[in-house]
């Protein structure tokens, strides 16, 4: 069974197919290439289990596919990878309207979305997400980037993709850190917006974790619809898709601050988000239960509690790169309750550092 989603974004709006076995489907994809010539972005892992089956499936459709394979990992989302796109789109003579594909991790899709928008100043591009991460946040609502020494996805575009194809059954090959990873952007979309979700995934966490595919293709749905509407209400961040980053600034503080790939994005995250729920509390905004509840949520999806120890006063340092900062202000998204997220500035940094004090090791 396809499941079907849109983005709705005027002229720029694109679908989000989730299902099983769809990167074997052409009719899926054919439509959405102009011309019939495609370069396939992916890397060194994800090369050897999903190309063949793509080229395969694109050639049924009449398309020539041209890979370039990129080294893995956070650790090369970085200008030089950048380069081994451009270098490969100009020596196989791509036009403007030849059409990239970000076949893999979110890596790869804020990588080939980035080359993508700037490539001959904007080709069409699809992505082709294959960890559960990618396929519940970074494939949809068309924020491309690369990472800087000083700061986490610095550099960057936004850039719609002209469809998205989650295809579920690309998760069975996944690294269970992974699949852990991607559940703390699904654990998300329950604690800024959606309580009933949240109560869902206590119920069924077991389910995700043994990859019980209905329960997998629920998920993503789920938060794919509620990442469909906040893009289509604020695709430029001026407002509510703010509220996505809950505990993105600790999380981006953790990556950079330790080095890219140290920690996965989903793991600083979930650290992340724990400081931003025990700053809540310290507010007197969140209830003690519910702190209680989100930590362990993710405790049981196997998630760290605890933030890395770099230290209050560097962590305030990384986080004055964060892209909300205002005016030289931190604003960071904090919770009200499950269900209901804020944007919150003007907070008082010796309260900030106590937070990050008391959920660091
Ligand atoms: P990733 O892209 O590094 O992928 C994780 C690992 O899994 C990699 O080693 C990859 O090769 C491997 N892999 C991918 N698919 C596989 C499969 N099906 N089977 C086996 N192995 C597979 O990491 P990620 O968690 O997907 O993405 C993290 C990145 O996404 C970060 O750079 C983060 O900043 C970015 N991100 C972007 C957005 C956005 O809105 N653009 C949102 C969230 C995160
Ligand atoms: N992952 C945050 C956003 O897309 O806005």
């Amino acid at each position: 069974m396809i499941q079907t989603l849109n983005v709705e974004l005027a002229e720029r709006s694109y679908p989000i197919y989730i299902g099983s076995g769809l990167l074997s489907q052409p009719e899926l994809l054919t439509p959405y290439l102009v011309r019939k010539q495609a370069v396939v972005v992916t890397n060194a892992t994800i090369a050897p289990l999903y190309l063949d089956v793509l080229r395969s499936t694109l050639q049924k459709g009449g398309i020539s596919a041209l890979p370039v394979i990129l080294p893995d990992g956070e650790k090369y989302k970085t200008w030089e990878t950048l380069n081994l796109i451009f270098d490969a789109l100009i020596g196989g003579h791509c036009e403007r309207n030849t059409t990239l594909i970000a076949l893999g991790g979110g890596v790869i899709g804020d990588m080939g979305g980035f080359a993508a928008a700037c490539y001959q100043r904007g080709m069409p591009f699809i992505q082709i997400p294959t960890t559960l991460l990618s396929q519940v946040d970074s494939s949809v609502g068309g924020k491309t980037a690369i990472n800087h020494p000083l700061g986490k996805n610095m550099i960057g575009a936004f850039y719609q993709p002209k469809m998205v194809l989650a295809d579920i059954s690309t998760l069975d090959t996944l690294p269970d850190r992974e699949l852990k990873a991607g559940l703390a952007e699904v654990i998300k979309y329950g604690l800024i917006r959606d309580p009933d979700f949240f109560a869902w995934l206590e119920a069924n966490l077991d389910k995700l974790l043994a990859r019980d595919a209905k329960a997998l293709a629920y998920a993503v749905h789920r938060s794919c619809a509620n990442k469909a509407e906040v893009v289509s209400a604020d695709e430029r961040e001026t407002g509510e898709r703010a509220l996505l980053n809950l505990g993105h600034t600790f999380g981006h503080a953790i990556e950079t601050g330790l080095g890219y790939g140290k920690w996965l994005h989903g793991e600083a995250i979930a650290a992340g988000t724990l400081i931003a729920a025990e700053l809540s509390k310290r507010l007197g905004w969140l209830a003690e239960p519910s702190v209680q509840r989100i930590e362990s949520l993710y405790r049981q999806a196997g998630l760290p509690a605890l933030g890395a120890p770099l230290g209050a006063a560097r962590y305030l340092e990384l986080m004055r790169h964060d892209k909300k900062v205002r005016d030289g202000s931190l604003r960071l998204v904090l919770l009200r309750e499950i269900g209901l997220a804020v944007v919150a500035d003007g907070l008082d940094e010796g309260m900030i550092c106590a937070a990050i004090e008391a959920r660091c090791t």
